[in-house]
């Protein structure tokens, strides 16, 4: 990481369709990510292109989006973290809404996330409520799926961990769907009290939260300032060098 451990990372999805549209998008990137001197950058693409985006990375980290929690075995379609970071992979994307919803449960990404550590691979788990309700009981269910997603990692390894604040109900809308900087400077500080009240709060204070859900330069830099927060998962917008590119220097400058 750069000194000052701000970091934005792009999750691709299931985008784009071929190897030469992939290296177009992410060499305009990493053309703006050159000129940043304390953002980190790193982009999760499908896991078919990460072998090839490594070889032009440079100023740009490279992570996957999911993968199996078992080294090797009858697994048909899987992929196991020393694969993918084998073939360049940092960063793990651990627990995504969108995978949650394919059927992904607590228990895998208690897992995926212990074994993404344990292997040096930064995890980037996400974590966020499909709802709020006036009683605040998202509040619990945010804690049980922080406490639920690390019961199998210890102290030693969170170092490498991440977390992303990704409320379901602010993916894959308009920017002003987002939350606002005020709340998610409320989140920001309930996620490091879960943390603390885990791991003791001297190790926990420094493990960055991201905002993920409709980022964009419209509200990028209310949700950085007042959030008080490190960064972003971007989904939509890191497909658009040109608006990804603008959510950087937010980052950057804020
Ligand atoms: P979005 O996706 O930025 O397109 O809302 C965010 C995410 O799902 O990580």
């Amino acid at each position: 990481m750069k000194k000052d451990n701000r970091l934005v990372i792009g999750n691709w999805k299931m985008n784009p369709e071929d190897i030469e549209s992939a290296k177009r998008i992410f060499l305009s990137i990493r053309k703006q990510a050159e000129k940043l001197r304390r953002t980190n950058v790193a982009i999760c693409p499908p896991s078919v292109f990460i072998r090839d985006l490594c070889k032009i990375k440079q100023d740009v980290s490279i992570g996957c989006q999911n993968f199996f929690y078992e080294y090797s075995g009858p697994y048909t379609g899987e992929e196991s973290i020393l694969m993918l970071k084998n073939a360049g992979a940092e960063y793990a994307i651990i627990g995504h809404s969108e995978r949650r919803a394919l059927g992904e449960t607590d228990e895998m990404i208690s897992k995926k996330v212990s074994v993404a550590l344990k292997e040096g691979v930064k995890a980037v788990l996400c974590v966020g409520e499909g709802e709020r309700d006036d009683d605040g009981n998202y509040l619990e269910f945010l804690k049980n799926q922080i406490r639920n997603a690390l019961s199998k990692t210890q102290k030693k390894y969170i170092d490498d961990l991440i977390i992303a604040y990704e409320p379901v109900w602010a993916i894959g809308k308009k920017d002003e769907d987002a939350i606002t900087g005020r709340d998610m400077h409320e989140m920001s500080i309930f996620i490091h009290k879960i943390l603390a009240d885990m791991y003791g709060a001297g190790d926990t204070l420094s493990i960055p939260v991201l905002y993920g859900g409709s980022v964009s330069s419209f509200n990028a830099e209310g949700i950085i300032k007042e959030g008080e927060i490190e960064g972003f998962l971007v989904g939509r917008q890191s497909l658009d060098p040109e608006s990804f590119g603008q959510v950087l220097k937010i980052a950057e400058e804020a």
